[in-house]
C-alpha cells in the first residue's frame, strides 16, 4: 500500500503513521524526522534545512525531492510506505508523481487529516519527543507515566525547537499557503480521503482504516 498522509502541523500525522506502519508493515516516512536527524548529524544537509525549519518555512523543494526519491529506492519500501509530510507543494507532488511513474508504483490512497487551528496550537504547545527513541508523548492526551521521562526506552522527553508559539504561528501560514492546495490536487486525481483529526487518538486511527478498507 502506497499511502500519504496530509494534515496541518500537529494534526497526528506522525502518531497515525507510526501506528498504521506497525499494522501495514510497511515504513513510516517523515520528511521532518530525516531533516532533523541530519541537523543532530550535523550534515550538510542538516546545516542547510535547519535555517528554514527554525523559522518554520519550507526547506527548499529540491533538497526534500532528492531525500524522497532516494529513500523510496530502499528495498523496505518494496511494499508500500507511508509519507508523512511530504508532498508539501505542488512542485513536490509533481515530482512524487513523476518519481512513482518510473518505479511503476501510483498512490493508493491520499489521507487528509484535517483539525482546526486552535487544536493544533493546544497540541503542538504540548507534544514532547524523545531524544533517544522518537516517541512522540502529548502531556494531557497521552502523557508519560514519568514526568519527562520516555516509557519505551526511558531517554528524555524534550520540546521540538519548532513547537512555540511564532514558529508554529508560521507554520500554519506556510501550510496554508502551500501545503493546502494539495487537497484540491489530490481530490481531482481521485485520490484524496478525508478523516476528522480532532478525534481521539484511536478513533482517527479506526476511520484511516476503514477509509482504505472501503
Ligand atoms: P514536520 O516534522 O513534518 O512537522 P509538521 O508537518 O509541522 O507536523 P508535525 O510533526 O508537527 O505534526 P504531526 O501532524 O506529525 O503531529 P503529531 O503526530 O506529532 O516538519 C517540520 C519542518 O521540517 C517543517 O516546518 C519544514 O521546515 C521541514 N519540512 C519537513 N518536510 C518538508 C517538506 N516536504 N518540504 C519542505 N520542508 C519540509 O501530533 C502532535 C501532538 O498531538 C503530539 O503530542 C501527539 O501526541 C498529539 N496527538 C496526535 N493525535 C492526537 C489526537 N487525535 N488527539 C489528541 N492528541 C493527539
Amino acid at each position: 500500500m502506497n499511502l500519504i498522509l496530509l494534515g496541518p502541523p500537529g494534526a497526528g500525522k506522525g502518531t497515525q503513521a507510526e501506528k498504521l506502519s506497525e499494522i501495514c508493515e510497511i515504513p513510516h516516512i517523515s520528511t521532518g524526522d530525516i531533516l532533523r536527524e541530519n541537523i543532530r548529524q550535523g550534515t550538510q544537509l542538516g546545516m542547510e534545512a535547519r535555517q528554514y525549519m527554525e523559522k518554520g518555512e519550507l526547506v527548499p523543494d529540491a533538497v526534500v525531492i532528492g531525500i524522497i526519491r532516494d529513500r523510496l529506492k530502499e528495498p523496505d519500501c518494496e511494499k508500500g510506505f507511508i509519507l508523512d509530510g511530504f508532498p508539501r507543494t505542488v512542485e513536490q507532488a509533481d515530482a512524487l508523481k513523476k518519481i512513482l511513474r518510473e518505479m511503476g508504483r501510483p498512490i493508493e490512497h491520499v489521507i487528509d487529516i484535517d483539525v482546526p487551528d486552535d487544536v493544533v496550537v493546544e497540541r503542538l504547545s504540548a507534544r514532547r519527543v524523545c531524544d533517544s527513541c522518537g516517541a512522540v508523548k502529548h502531556l494531557i492526551y497521552n502523557p508519560p507515566r514519568e514526568e519527562g521521562v520516555c516509557d519505551e526506552c526511558r531517554g528524555v522527553l524534550y520540546q521540538r525547537a519548532d513547537d512555540n508559539p511564532e514558529t508554529i504561528r508560521e507554520r500554519l501560514r506556510e501550510y496554508k499557503k502551500k501545503t493546502q492546495p494539495l487537497i484540491d490536487y489530490y481530490r481531482v486525481e481521485g485520490l484524496l480521503r478525508e478523516v476528522d483529526g480532532s478525534l481521539e487518538m484511536d478513533q482517527v486511527l479506526k476511520e484511516i482504516c476503514s477509509v482504505i478498507e472501503r
